[in-house]
């Protein structure tokens, strides 16, 4: 073979790889209106930027005649490339080629780009679409598999790593993705589940799709176990590229600082009305972060899980900024189970990669009742006092509105190490909410007066009273637990200049092998 007969082949080779597992197959793809594994990497990466590894790994399998069918590439398309000029590592399994299953070899390129962004502090980005384990390979597929969420777990905390699930995720191979940061799921075609609707017939007697058992919306609303759902693969490549622009690389670097014309100074006149006169009526909090945030941008997280609590980034005068904020207008942005853990998982995401926090707080305090209490609120309640209480990124906080007791303390108070705690005049930061703390301490008083409407008046004077001393931020702030009582329409500009000073921030925890947060 001469040097240009070497040359042609290796692009035949090239050309043949690019294909997967042929034509046929990728027309199927397309008919059921998924992409192929290269086609999500074009669009999710810098046009161009795209460098593909291990093109030429093929399977060693020689179980039912393996060895006749081998495709280039063996069912992943590895590599790295940018994203708005900064360098992502990514695979996306090629479900034209064994369905994307997962082989030794196949987990093996997939480990390498882990290891290689591990190296140089990249984000990973892993597109998932495959039919789980290879099940020609027995456990060398399990070992495979095994080697991915070592490394998603040492990998935690350092570089950031997002999973799309665009097509099936069954079995043990659901673990990858819950390893990683953030999970994004299509509303068509794209499923997660450890046991899919046959074994769950056959165990439970259940009869249940598998859209209902674990598609995009079980997972968006009721599990919590994806953090975005989109319409289609486009929009989702689309919302990784703008997630990743309030990311920093790796947990040593600060997300990239981005130039904005919104005047730092820019004062919201709707704020200093937004709260109505009876404190329990609703209002939208995201009109309040829209208000704050940088252009009124605001990129939500678990949107459609614990509607309660709204969590998601922002930009303030440049600065990445995560939010954390209790939104009234559903279920009055009470603490749950669920808001609990969505919000801790945030807390906790920020804390790792240096994103400040900005805390909203109008919480009337934790759900009561048997079912919130059966359900674990206690644990789930203290990992978000946790998260806060551990975090050492800049923490500012402006209570709006209701801050009572327990949930006053997880929204991030002075005491755990709030950096700046401020609050509207329309702030009410008490022990609980004055008619349940009249009934508790002037219960016994109200009862020994004779007639309704004694007991009425002398009720009313006590919840005045008892207004008149603490529903209001001034109580809290003569103890310095707040820093200043600002005017609402000020907010921008109070919460930007307190970030820009907590620009030299540094703050450690005593040092230990890893804390036991409650899990
Ligand atoms: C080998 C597989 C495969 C697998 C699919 N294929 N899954 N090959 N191992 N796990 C191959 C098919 O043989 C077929 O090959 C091609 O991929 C496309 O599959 P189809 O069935 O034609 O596609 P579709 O109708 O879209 O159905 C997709 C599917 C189905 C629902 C994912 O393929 C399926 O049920 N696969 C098996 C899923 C499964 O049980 N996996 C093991 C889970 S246990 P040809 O040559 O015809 O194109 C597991 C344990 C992990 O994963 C544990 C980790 C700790």
């Amino acid at each position: 073979m001469n040097n240009q007969d070497k040359l042609k082949k290796l692009v035949d080779l090239r050309a043949e790889a690019k294909l997967g597992g042929g034509e046929k197959r990728i027309a199927k793809q397309h008919s059921q209106g998924k992409m192929t594994a290269r086609e999500r990497i074009d669009i999710l990466l810098d046009e161009g930027s795209f460098e593909e590894l291990d093109m030429f790994v093929t399977h060693r399998c020689t179980n039912f005649g393996m060895e006749k069918t081998k495709f280039l590439g063996d069912g992943v398309v590895t590599g790295h490339g940018t994203i708005d000029g900064r360098v992502v590592y990514v695979y996306a399994t090629d479900f034209t080629v064994f369905g994307g299953s997962l082989s030794e070899t196949l987990a093996q390129k997939i480990c390498k780009v882990m290891d290689m962004a591990m190296n140089v502090g990249a984000p990973v980005i892993g597109i998932n679409d495959s039919g789980g384990a290879r099940i020609q390979e027995g456990v060398g597929s399990l070992a495979g598999y095994s080697e991915i969420f070592q490394r998603n777990i040492m990998a935690s905390g350092v570089i950031p790593q997002i999973t799309a699930i665009f097509g099936p995720c069954a079995g043990g191979a659901v673990y990858s993705p819950a390893l990683t940061d953030f999970i994004m799921m299509t509303e068509e075609n794209s499923y997660m589940f450890l046991t899919g609707p046959k074994v769950v017939k056959t165990v439970t007697g259940e009869d249940i799709s598998v859209a209902d058992l674990g598609g995009a919306d079980v997972h968006a609303s009721k599990s919590g176990v994806s953090q975005f759902k989109v319409e289609n693969e486009e929009e989702g490549l689309l919302l990784i590229r703008k997630l990743m622009s309030y990311l920093p690389q790796n947990n040593l670097e600060e997300a990239p600082l981005e130039e904005t014309n919104d005047p730092i100074e820019r004062v919201e006149d709707s704020l200093n009305s937004i709260i109505p006169d009876n404190a329990n009526k609703p209002y939208d909090m995201m009109e309040v972060i829209h208000s704050v945030a940088d252009n009124g941008e605001f990129l939500e997280v678990h949107r459609n899980y614990a509607k309660n609590i709204i969590v998601g980034f922002c930009r303030m005068g440049g600065q990445s900024v995560g939010v954390v904020a209790n939104q009234p207008s559903f279920l009055a942005g009470v603490l749950d189970c669920d808001a609990s853990r969505k919000a801790a998982r945030f807390v906790r995401f920020c804390d790792a990669f240096n994103i400040p926090i900005l805390t909203l707080v109008d919480v009337p305090g934790f759900l009561p009742g048997s079912g919130q209490e059966y359900a674990g609120v206690i644990t789930h309640g203290a990992k978000l006092l946790f998260a806060y209480g551990e975090a050492t990124v800049p923490k500012v906080t402006v209570t709006l509105r209701k801050s009572y007791g327990g949930a006053h303390i997880v929204m991030s108070c002075k005491q755990l190490r709030g950096d700046f705690n401020y609050a509207w005049p329309t702030a009410e930061i008490a022990v609980m909410g004055a008619e349940g703390a009249i009934e508790v301490i002037e219960g016994r008083n109200i009862a020994a007066l004779e007639g309704e409407e004694a007991q009425l008046k002398y009720a009313e004077e006590k919840i005045n009273e008892y207004e008149e001393k603490f529903s209001n931020p001034y109580n809290a702030a003569s103890f310095g637990y707040i820093d200043d009582v600002i005017e609402p329409r000020n907010t921008r500009f109070r919460v930007i200049r307190a970030f820009e000073t907590l620009q030299t921030k540094k703050q450690s925890n005593p040092l230990k092998k890893h804390s036991n947060i409650p899990l």
